[in-house]
């Protein structure tokens, strides 16, 4: 059964694995750590048999908004819910904060990621030019809880 828990330390070598094969982007270590640190609340594992298959990095921008930074499910288990799985809880948890605003942005060619965030009623709310290392453009999505 798939087990939706919070981060802990312990299993940032899982997910910089699981990043490294589902994100574009090359990341530090150290970032991780950060996010955790930041927010605490915000860093969701999905796993399975004491495996991850997913994570979700959110963090509280200020008092009403908050911002999904990365999701990411191993591919094996795509189109299972688990990125609902993930989004819900960090829903849930921001909803809890009474938080009424999320955003993220997702590159203008991540159609499934798009989808994925549409299906959830995230709107497209602009287009920024350049917004990745490699100057790829990103949407910005937003969702009103
Ligand atoms: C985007 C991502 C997190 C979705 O995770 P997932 O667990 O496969 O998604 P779910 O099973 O919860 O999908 C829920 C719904 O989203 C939509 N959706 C998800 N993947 C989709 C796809 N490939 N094509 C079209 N719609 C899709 C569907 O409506 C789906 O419901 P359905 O399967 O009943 O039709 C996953 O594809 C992923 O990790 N991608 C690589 C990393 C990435 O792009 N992250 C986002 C960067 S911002």
């Amino acid at each position: 059964m798939i087990n939706i828990r919070s981060f802990k330390p312990i299993d940032t070598f899982s997910v910089i694995k699981l990043a490294s094969i589902t994100l574009p982007e090359q990341y530090n270590p150290s970032l991780f750590t950060f996010f955790y640190e930041t927010y605490p609340k915000g860093f969701i594992i999905a796993e399975l048999n004491h495996k991850i298959i997913g994570f979700l990095v959110g963090v509280k921008i200020h008092q009403k908004k908050a911002k999904i930074l990365m999701l990411s499910v191993n591919p094996d288990f795509h189109r299972q819910k688990i990125g609902e799985k993930l989004l819900f809880q960090f829903i849930k948890t921001i909803i809890n904060e009474n938080i009424k605003r999320v955003e993220l942005e997702v590159r203008t060619d991540n159609i499934k990621a798009i989808k994925f965030y549409e299906k959830y009623n995230f709107k497209k709310v602009k287009k920024i030019k350049n917004f990745y290392q490699n100057e790829e453009s990103a949407y910005t999505m937003r969702l009103i809880i």
